[in-house]
């Protein structure tokens, strides 16, 4: 296939890390889940039950959405294509005594389940913009509509594309990690836009701090200078789509209803699109 190969790798190398982009990670987790949890149950159709529903996170990395939607009551299976980051989403949830269903290792463009598994597919926080062409957005959103029950839910989001792509900004404001128990990470972006205007590769800074610079003695002159900073820098590639063009993917991948939902109206920090899945075949691709 021809994504990027190094998108597993890219996260593969930040799985350990990813918690620090958040200055505090439960806390994050626990408000998206309760936006998430809230958006199931408006657009599901028993909106005002507490029902368990079956869930797919399909690029579930560390499990910032998986685990909060299981702490919601939802039987969810967390996949994604990095391999570290399934692990520690599994680790993260028994941490927490939370119950993941299934976790796995998969590619969204061919999800290993058989059709209509699921009531609810998840495809959070800039995930699928990572896939390159229209060919394998296209085949990836076809997959989350195949494994969806009719009547089914897709919730997807992404950053704000349509504002960036106005300005094509080449870079993003430093995030600051948790402040305990050392100094705050620092997380943050350089964007170099293609020629097209519509993808970048980034570079994704973290400035760590160490606790004690390498060498050091404890009591030695160098400690007493202060905390040194480990750079960590990942680089990998993203397709900026706006929302006009994720609605007309979706819709040739046969969801109905695709509606775009703002963070004031969610609670949830990106834009979220929705959409429903009916029992009729999906028509051909149209950007
Ligand atoms: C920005 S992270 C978001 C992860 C998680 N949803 C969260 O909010 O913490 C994007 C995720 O998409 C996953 N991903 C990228 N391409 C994928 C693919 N083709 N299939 C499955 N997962 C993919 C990455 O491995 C990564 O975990």
């Amino acid at each position: 296939m021809p994504q990027d190969p190094s998108v597993a790798g890219f996260y593969d190398r930040l799985a350990p890390d990813y918690h620090l982009i958040f200055p505090d990670w439960d806390a994050s987790m626990a408000r998206q889940g309760r936006a998430l949890d809230a958006l199931i149950r408006t657009h599901r159709a028993a909106p005002h039950t507490a029902e368990a529903l079956d869930v797919l996170d399909c690029s579930c990395g560390i499990g910032t959405q998986a685990i909060p939607l299981a702490r919601h009551g939802h039987r969810v299976t967390a996949t994604d294509i990095s391999p570290a980051a399934v692990a520690r989403a599994a680790r993260e949830a028994s941490a927490r005594g939370t119950r993941l269903s299934t976790t796995a290792v998969a590619d969204m463009r061919s999800l290993p389940f058989a059709d209509a598994r699921f009531d609810v597919v998840v495809c959070a926080d800039n995930s699928l913009p990572h896939l390159l062409t229209e060919e394998d957005v296209h085949r990836a959103l076809a997959e989350m509509r195949r494994v969806l029950r009719p009547t089914g839910l897709l919730i997807l989001s992404t950053r704000p594309y349509d504002e960036i792509r106005r300005d094509r900004p080449t870079s993003t404001p430093p995030q600051l990690g948790p402040a305990a128990p050392h100094a705050r990470t620092v997380t943050f972006q350089l964007w170099h836009w293609h020629d097209d205007g519509e993808r970048y590769d980034l570079e994704h800074f973290q400035l760590v701090p160490e606790e004690v610079r390498e060498g050091s003695v404890a009591g030695a002159p160098e400690e007493a200078e202060g905390e040194d900073w480990d750079v960590r820098v990942r680089r990998t590639t993203y397709w900026a789509l706006t929302q006009r063009q994720l609605t007309a993917f979706a819709t040739a991948a046969g969801f109905t209803e695709p509606t775009w939902h703002t963070p004031e109206e969610t609670g949830f920090f990106q834009p979220v699109l929705t959409a429903g899945a009916p029992r009729q075949e999906p028509r051909h691709l149209t950007v």
